[in-house]
């Protein structure tokens, strides 16, 4: 197990649709393994593989927000939206790829998710709350959609530019 780079928007990798498992191998599960320790030093509730570099539809989650709660690591490979709520819920989103920007997002207050686990098998479960939004914010991530894109432009921009200044310190050192 070992701690994978976060990649920072803005990325041509952050954009791109990312394809499908055909199977669950020792490699995914590897990847899995690294992107939940990666997820968990962070700290984030949430990352998918485009954001360490791999071109996979896989996810990581944890939502459980009380400290004192036992974990809950999960790890969605193709996963989708089998149903979503008519009622919607607005959360303060932030994203690993675009550190310390927060922005009001709107998205359906559940969602029904199906995929396929690491035991093989296709899984169905319930989310709602912290844990709808993080589902739909790692899947969109999967098709090269971030946070930003569901702001206005000048919004999205606004950050970009911040991120981009980010990125040229960093690369200074
Ligand atoms: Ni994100």
């Amino acid at each position: 197990m070992s701690l994978r780079q976060i990649l920072i928007h803005p990325d041509p990798r952050l954009k791109k649709m990312c394809e499908s498992v055909a199977r669950v191998t020792p490699e995914i599960e590897a990847l899995a393994d690294d992107m939940l320790a990666t997820m968990y030093d962070a700290p984030g509730v949430g990352l998918a593989a485009p954001q360490v570099g791999v071109m996979s539809r896989i996810f990581v989650m944890d939502a459980t927000r009380d400290p004192e709660a036992e974990r809950r690591p999960m790890v969605l490979i193709n996963p989708e939206i089998a149903w979503s709520s008519d009622d919607l819920n607005t959360y303060d989103e932030g994203c690993l790829s675009i550190p310390d920007q927060y922005a009001d997002v709107t998205r359906p207050a559940e969602v029904r998710m199906r995929w396929l686990g690491l035991d093989g098998k296709t899984h169905e479960e319930d989310f709602d709350g912290l844990w709808a939004t993080c589902a739909q914010h790692e899947l969109d991530h999967l098709n090269g959609i971030l946070f930003i894109d569901h702001l206005s432009a000048i919004k999205r921009q606004m950050i970009t530019r911040k991120m981009v200044k980010l990125k040229r310190e960093r690369a200074r050192g």
